[in-house]
């Protein structure tokens, strides 16, 4: 997946209209223009006459490697039985066949609607491929489905924007803390087999390339590739056995002053390997507001986070759910930025909220759990 070119935006709708017509699924920045928000039931055909209020809708969660899928699968299943629906929520703790067999198991049930946070992107392609053939529509849910024409709508926070916030984050909480470089950074990244992991890094790296190449930052280690700084299934363990490894090669004499991580839970890993190292804890930054996060912000050790309200993101997926039940044309707000590998998935996309302890207190000030840790 990549993010489109300028170009794709100037491109006519004419011919994006014309290619699109054509059932064109290379992956070219051309072929994404798919005329205007709101005009996306022509393609794969999602929004059709509707169905029963009471429709069975399968919501295929990944792994629990973040707060925010636990509490996805509460959300989920209150917010679609409060909408009227039947609720099939299953996380796939064994992994991805184990994803792939509930996805089957939903269809054969006769969900109609199928909303996935796929675990890996690429391997659900046949299972989602039944879901459309059966007449199902395919929401992808905060990750992004690949390399298939069976998937519909997106629903996500803007994760390019989350990294591009991650990577400013860290250049500000560095300068506050020193307010000249050079300064000595390390880089991780999410787990390589979800869609995700790789936008954040592109992201984050938008921000903090040109300071590499000006010598502004240096990483140390050397590591600046996606594929040397990913965290296989976003486990902690990983990225604390990594920092570990890069304090004890490159930083027994050097300061290390920032770290780039992709969300709380390595955040954490991250922190706790420099304190064990008996190191200064460096600027780190992360994502999902989780619980021990916000309140390691509060104590000013962890830099920053990412407010990315569950509570919204469930909103919004079951607001679809609820127009293509009455078959209406789901709510899209881009159809440009989010293409597969062989379409320009539309999509709903929440605007995500860089954290740290200055506005710690507004962030979380309407959420029910979080609010009660930034009193004080
Ligand atoms: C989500 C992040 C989360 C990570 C690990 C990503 O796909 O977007 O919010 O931290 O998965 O669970």
């Amino acid at each position: 997946m990549r993010r489109i070119t300028t170009m794709a935006v100037a491109l006519t709708a004419a011919s994006a209209l014309a290619l699109a017509g054509c059932g064109r699924a290379e992956e070219n920045p051309g072929n994404g223009g798919g005329g205007q928000p709101g005009a996306t039931g022509g393609g794969t055909g999602a929004a059709g006459g509707g169905f029963e209020g009471n429709a069975l809708i399968g919501v295929a969660l990944p792994q629990k490697t973040s707060e925010n899928w636990v509490l996805a699968e509460s959300l989920f299943n209150e917010d679609l039985k409060a909408a009227g629906f039947q609720a099939d929520v299953q996380f796939a703790n064994n992994g991805v066949s184990e994803q792939q067999n509930q996805i089957q198991s939903m269809v054969t049930k006769g969900a109609k609607v199928i909303v996935v946070g796929a675990i890996d992107g690429g391997q659900i392609s046949s299972q989602v491929q039944a879901a459309k053939d059966a007449g199902a529509t395919v929401i992808a849910y905060d990750r992004l489905i690949k390399n298939t024409e069976a998937v519909d709508y997106y629903v996500a926070y803007d994760n390019y924007k989350v990294g591009q916030l991650q990577g400013q984050a860290l250049l500000d909480g560095m300068k506050a803390k020193k307010p000249n470089g050079p300064y000595n950074i390390e880089l991780f990244a999410g787990s390589p087999d979800d869609a995700n992991a790789k936008v954040f890094f592109d992201g984050a790296m938008n921000i903090l390339k040109p300071k590499l190449d000006d010598g502004t930052l240096k990483v140390a280690s050397g590591q600046t590739d996606f594929t040397q700084a990913v965290t296989q299934g976003w486990k902690a363990e990983n990225a604390q056995k990594r920092m570990d490894t890069l304090l004890a090669g490159s930083y027994s004499s050097a300061e290390l002053d920032g770290v780039l991580s992709p969300n709380d839970t390595l955040a954490r890993a991250i922190i706790t390997s420099v304190k064990q190292a008996g190191k200064d804890v460096p600027v780190v930054t992360g994502q999902d507001s989780e619980v021990e996060s916000v309140k390691s912000i509060v104590a000013g050790e962890q830099y920053s986070t990412i407010n990315k309200d569950t509570r919204n993101l469930v909103k919004a997926t079951v607001g679809m759910i609820k127009a293509l039940q009455a078959g209406q044309q789901p709510e899209v707000n881009d159809t440009q930025q989010y293409n597969n590998g062989v379409k320009v998935v539309p999509a709903n996309l929440l605007e995500p909220m860089i954290v740290t302890k200055e506005n710690v207190k507004e962030a979380y000030a309407g959420d029910p759990t979080l609010s009660k840790l930034t009193n004080g």
